[in-house]
C-alpha cells in the first residue's frame, strides 16, 4: 500500500478535533494597516488572487454535502462531515478578510461573494461548474464509480492541484515581507485543514480503486474532462504577469509546482497517471517545468481556455496543436493503420497525421498519401481541440467536411 494510502480514517478524524481553531478571532488590525501601505498592483493582484479562494472555499463547502451521504463507511462519512465543518471555517476566514481588510461586502457572505464575483476566471468558473456537476451526481449515483469521479473532482483537482500549490506561494511571498499577519495565520490553519482532506482524498480514492475495478476508467475520464477547465483557473486578467511576479513567483513556477503536486497525490493513491487507460492528457515524458510551461503556451496560443480572439497559426504553434493531437489519439478505438488524416485549413497551413501500430505521428504539410482529408478553417478547428466546439456539431453544421470513403470516414471516429 502506498504510504499516504496508509494514513487511517480514524488518524484523520482525531487530527480535525486536535487541529480545530477560530477563524472569528484572528486579529487583522495590523492586516487593515498594511493593505493601505500596499502599492495599487499589489492589492489588484492579492485581491484577485484570494478572491478566486474566497469563492472555492465557499463552493468546496455546499458541493460536499452529496459525499457524506454516498461514502460507504461511517469513518468516511464522520470524517467528511468535519471537511464540510472546515471548509465553511475556510469561508467565513476570507469572507471576514475582505470584509474588514479590503472592505469589499457589509459583512454577509453573499455580498462578500457578490463584491468579489468579477475576479473570478474562466477556468474558475467551468471547473468549479465541473464540481458542482460531478458532485451532483452522487445524489442519484452512489456507485463507487462515481464517488471515484467526485473524489479525483474535489480532493486531487480542487483542493491539491489548485488550492495547496496556491496557499503554498501565497504563503511564502507573505512571509518573506512580513506581510499581512493576521491572513497569514488564517492561511496557515487553511493549509494545515488542506493537508489532511487531501490525504482523506487520496485514501478514500486508492480504497475504491481498490474494491472496484470500474473506478479506474471513470477516474481517467473525470480527468480528461477537467484538465481543459482547471489548467485555465489562474490565468491572471489581461494575460498580466505581474499578478504573480508582484509577489515573487511566476506562473510558470505555480504551474510547475501543480502538475508535481497531482502526480504525486495519483500515484499516492495507486493510480500512477502513467497507468490511466486511454489517451494521456499530460506528456508525462516531460518534467513537471516543462508541462507547466506547454499548459501556459497552449493557454496563450488559444489552444486551450476561453476563445480569445484568433489562435496562434506561426508554425511553432501549430507544431504543439498538433503535438497535442497525437498525444490525444485513442489507440483503443482508432483504426490499428497504418491511417492518415490530411487537415486542408482555408487560412492556414496543411498538416497531417499518421496512426500506425498504436503510434501517432504529426508532420506539417500534406501527406503522400491519404485515407481520411479534413477541410475547415482553422479556429474552427482550434475551438474542436479546445473542447469549444463540439465536433459532431461542427460535421453536422459543415464548419467541419470530411472527405474519404464512407466506410474510412466512419473508421476516423475512433481517432479521439
Ligand atoms: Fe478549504
Ligand atoms: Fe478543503
Amino acid at each position: 500500500m502506498p504510504a499516504v494510502a496508509q494514513v487511517s480514517y480514524d488518524d484523520l478524524y482525531a487530527r480535525w478535533e486536535r487541529g480545530n481553531w477560530r477563524a472569528t478571532e484572528i486579529d487583522f488590525t495590523e492586516d487593515r494597516a498594511q493593505w493601505a501601505a500596499m502599492s495599487e498592483l499589489e492589492r489588484r493582484a492579492a485581491l484577485w488572487n484570494y478572491a478566486l479562494f474566497f469563492h472555492g472555499e465557499d463552493a468546496v463547502a455546499a458541493d460536499l454535502a452529496p459525499f457524506i451521504d454516498a461514502a460507504p463507511l461511517e469513518e468516511q462519512r464522520y470524517f467528511l462531515a468535519t471537511q464540510q465543518v472546515d471548509e465553511a471555517r475556510h469561508a467565513v476566514f476570507f469572507k471576514r478578510f475582505m470584509h474588514e481588510v479590503v472592505g469589499r461586502g457589509d459583512g454577509t457572505v453573499a455580498s462578500g461573494l457578490c463584491a468579489t464575483e468579477p475576479e473570478l476566471t474562466w477556468g474558475f468558473r467551468r471547473t468549479f461548474d465541473l464540481l458542482r456537476e460531478e458532485t451532483g451526481r452522487l445524489r442519484r449515483d452512489r456507485s463507487r464509480a462515481a464517488l471515484a469521479r467526485a473524489v479525483t473532482m474535489y480532493h486531487l483537482v480542487v483542493e491539491a492541484t489548485l488550492a495547496q500549490p496556491g496557499q503554498h506561494f501565497i504563503s511564502d511571498a507573505l512571509e518573506r515581507r512580513g506581510l499581512l499577519p493576521g491572513f497569514r495565520a488564517g492561511m496557515k490553519q487553511v493549509a494545515l485543514d488542506e493537508q489532511r482532506h487531501i490525504a482523506f482524498g487520496v485514501r478514500l480514492l486508492h480504497d475504491l480503486a481498490e474494491s472496484d475495478p470500474g473506478v479506474v476508467d471513470a477516474v481517467a475520464a473525470l480527468i480528461r474532462t477537467a484538465t481543459p477547465y482547471s489548467i485555465a483557473v489562474f490565468v491572471p486578467p489581461a494575460w498580466n504577469r505581474e499578478y504573480t511576479e508582484v509577489f515573487g513567483f511566476t506562473l510558470e513556477e505555480i504551474y510547475a509546482e501543480a502538475a508535481r503536486s497531482f502526480e504525486a497525490k495519483m500515484r499516492a493513491a495507486g493510480l500512477p497517471l502513467e497507468s490511466l487507460p486511454g489517451p494521456q492528457v499530460f506528456p508525462l515524458d516531460m518534467t513537471p517545468e516543462q508541462r507547466g510551461e506547454r499548459a501556459l503556451a497552449m493557454l496563450r496560443a488559444g489552444f486551450a481556455g476561453p476563445a480569445d480572439g484568433a489562435p496562434a497559426r506561426d508554425p511553432d504553434a501549430m507544431k504543439l496543436l498538433f503535438d497535442v493531437l497525437r498525444r490525444a489519439v485513442d489507440h483503443r478505438t482508432a483504426p490499428a493503420g497504418p491511417f492518415t488524416v490530411q487537415w486542408e485549413f482555408s487560412d492556414a497551413e496543411p498538416w497531417h497525421l499518421v496512426v500506425h501500430d498504436g503510434a501517432a505521428s504529426a508532420a506539417a504539410g500534406r501527406a503522400a498519401s491519404v485515407d481520411v482529408e479534413l477541410r475547415c478553417r482553422y479556429a474552427d478547428w482550434v475551438d474542436v481541440v479546445a473542447g469549444r466546439l463540439d465536433a459532431r456539431r461542427a460535421l453536422a453544421t459543415w464548419r467541419l467536411r470530411p472527405r474519404g470513403s464512407p466506410r474510412v470516414v466512419w473508421a476516423a471516429r475512433g481517432l479521439f
